[in-house]
């Protein structure tokens, strides 16, 4: 819907040199604090097949996947930074535009579940990549994934081809 991208697109906020110099950081707080384009935002990030649960990527991932979790009537779970979770988790680490991190996931809630992926941005396409890897691994069926922002410039669509099919409501 080319009318929501432009609603949203002009909701997110450019910030030069955050966290680092040189990297254009993607501030969402404008479009979070707008109440009609947080809500159509949510409802566009919604999956396209059945679900049982939506994962959302720490942290501004999980924003967005409670809103959409409750709107679904599904369930959440939660893919974290390293050493927030209790046992049993998968863990591993990938690459970041600015640095490298670990994620992890809960094992147990996660076996024979349809799972939709949602976060706030697609960069290099690590985080997201790292997360369906663990997701499968904890015995999901990763079936999508949705983000707001793609920065076609980093060549995260590329990246992720393998993957389960990826929506983005805006691309820049
Ligand atoms: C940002 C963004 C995505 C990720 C995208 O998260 O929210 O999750 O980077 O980058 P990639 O495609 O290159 O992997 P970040 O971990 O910086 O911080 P957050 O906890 O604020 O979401
Ligand atoms: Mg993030």
């Amino acid at each position: 819907d080319p009318s929501l991208s432009a609603r949203i697109g002009a909701l997110l906020r450019d910030v030069p040199d955050f966290p680092q110099p040189g990297i254009l950081f993607k501030d969402i707080a404008p479009l979070l604090a707008d109440a009609d384009g947080f809500a159509a935002t949510v409802t566009a990030l919604g999956p396209t097949e059945p679900v049982d649960l939506v994962a959302g990527i720490e942290a501004r991932g999980f924003v967005l996947a409670g809103a959409l979790a409750h709107e679904l009537g599904c369930g959440l779970v939660p893919v974290r930074k390293a050493g927030k979770l209790p046992p049993p988790t998968v863990r591993r680490s990938y690459d970041l535009e600015y640095g490298s991190a670990e994620i992890e996931v809960p094992v147990g809630v996660l076996e024979g579940k349809r799972v939709l992926v949602v976060d706030d941005v697609l960069a290099t396409g690590g985080t997201l990549r790292a997360s369906v890897e663990l997701l499968a691994e904890a015995g999901a069926t990763v079936v999508e994934l949705a983000v707001i922002l793609e920065i076609a410039a980093l060549g995260g669509r590329a990246a992720l081809a393998d993957l389960p099919p990826l929506r983005a409501l805006v691309t820049a």
